[in-house]
């Protein structure tokens, strides 16, 4: 496995690809190269999951997909003023076949190469989600994986106490910010082509139902008020009958432009009837960033893709380092305002900039917020721009605050981190993953999150590079996901 900066590569394209490089080395240390000092407040592990192919395909690492790979799950662990890293393998069935055959386990842009019976098994490499004490990687093509919160140990998949009613569930549960309830959705390409299911903070399972839904699509995420769930269903459709025809995952999922977005809108309570409404224009989401209830309208704000083609035409080939950049990436800001009695939506692009992986404090999901996070491009054009620096949004003044990085470096998903149990939003830490290209390391950014743009509190460097990945959460040291 080469290690070598990649400061240097030839193309943006290229360098895309190679942050997104799998190492496959496993840490087990002490942070000793810290710069700044690590507040003492932060007592707890943030997690972080990405896939981290292990054993390669034969043609190679750049023929992945972007949503390819072994599940890697990091615990950067902090405890009085200290900080350790520990990562493990989500060792899943396939994954142990794959590791002892050296054969590629097979995804969606490569088939297995041991036949077969070794089978295309999703590996849960998007989300690492801590609830009720128990910690789930997540991947939104098969049931949750189970690790010890502690340990990283493998435990082995989770089917919602027997009550599945589909293949999968997605990787990201909303958790609320009240109640602790975890409400999380699958979807799937035959129906019910969604289901829902509430997950009390003891881990019993209180409601599981499917969903109608108008068409079968790829819904990455969906959101979550007091009262209500909506389901972001976009401009993509998934057909069954390629797949099944052997043609494979690429003719499966289609962007089509004569669908417009809609939003199922239903209460949170067992037996609710779901409303399908109109979104204004085309376009996909992965991510809403958060919804809440006021004056009697839901209020979603979301990154939305304009350009469904040209994101799936990105997905597929940006890990090759020839992609052309079909400007599918460009993710924008928007806000939805959702009349559920009049069953309308209005839509409004808040930024040109592109945005991605938002976050707010964790005790806001489902309510108001005032401030958000989120990684965002850069003024420069095109693919070398994207996720070059954090920024924070105020959604009462519409403003927003950016940390730039330096040449070379790149952000992941801020998360936050209250000071304090009882502490005001937005006083507190938001914590941030950053590649360095430079020295092919990776650091861990303790930023003051009421001055994001200032010097990191604390940067703390890591021994290796990890792959640039998706989500993490922070967990309090006591196991659960808030105090
Ligand atoms: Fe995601």
């Amino acid at each position: 496995m080469t290690t070598q900066p990649m400061a240097h590569a030839a193309t943006p394209a290229e360098m895309l690809a190679s942050i997104l490089r799998p190492n496959p080395r496993e840490a087990d240390y002490a942070i000793t190269d810290v710069e700044g000092e690590i507040p003492r407040e932060l007592n707890g592990t943030l997690y972080r999951n990405g896939p981290c192919q292990k054993v390669l395909p034969k043609v190679g690492a750049g023929a992945l997909h972007l949503f390819d790979g072994d599940a890697m799950v990091h615990a950067i662990r902090f405890e009085d003023g200290k900080a350790h890293h520990l990562s493990r393998y989500a060792r899943t069935e396939s994954f142990e076949r794959s590791e002892k055959s050296g054969l590629y386990r097979g995804g969606i842009n490569v088939e297995a190469e041991g036949g077969a019976e070794e089978g295309i098994d999703a590996q849960p490499n998007t989300n690492i989600v801590p609830h009720g004490g128990r910690l789930f990687a997540m991947v939104e093509v098969a049931p949750p994986f189970e690790m010890d919160p502690k340990t990283l140990a493998s435990k082995g998949t989770w089917d919602y106490d027997g009550k599945m009613l589909g293949m999968s569930t997605t990787a990201h549960p909303k958790i609320d910010g009240k109640t602790g309830q975890m409400l999380i959705h699958g979807y799937q390409p035959v129906e019910p082509y969604v289901q829902l299911y509430v997950v009390e903070p003891d881990g019993s399972v209180s409601l599981a139902e499917a969903v109608d839904a108008p068409w079968p699509s790829m819904m990455h995420d969906f959101a979550i008020t007091e009262n209500y769930v909506i389901f972001p269903l976009g401009s993509i459709y998934f057909d069954l009958q390629p797949m099944l025809d052997g043609r494979g995952f690429g003719e499966a999922v289609q962007a089509r432009d004569d669908l417009n977005m809609k939003f199922g809108v239903r209460r949170r309570e067992a037996g609710s009837p779901t409303t399908w409404i109109d979104v204004p224009s085309a376009g996909y989401m992965f991510h809403p960033g958060n919804a809440y209830e006021k004056d009697g309208k839901i209020w979603m704000d979301a990154c939305t893709y304009e350009n469904p083609a040209g994101l799936l035409q990105d997905l597929a080939t940006v890990r090759s380092g020839a992609s052309r950049d079909a400007g599918g990436f460009a993710a924008h800001p928007y806000l939805y305002e959702i009349d559920p009695a009049a069953g309308t939506c209005k839509e409004k692009k808040l930024s040109d900039s592109t945005a991605e992986f938002p976050r707010l404090d964790d005790r806001r999901v489902g309510y108001e917020n005032r401030w958000g996070y989120a990684g965002t491009a850069s003024p420069a054009a095109g693919v070398e721009s994207y996720f070059r620096r954090i920024t924070k949004y105020d959604r009462v003044d519409g403003t927003s605050v950016h940390r730039e990085t330096v040449p070379g470096q790149w952000v992941g998903e801020p998360v936050f981190v209250p000071r304090a149990p009882d502490a005001e939003e937005d006083d507190g830490f938001v914590l941030n993953l950053v590649y360095d290209a430079n020295t092919d390391r990776t650091a861990v950014d303790v930023l003051d999150a009421r001055a994001i743009d200032a010097t990191p509190l604390a940067r703390l460097w890591l021994q290796e590079r990890i792959a640039l990945g998706f989500h993490g959460n922070w967990a309090h040291a006591d196991g659960t996901p808030r105090d």
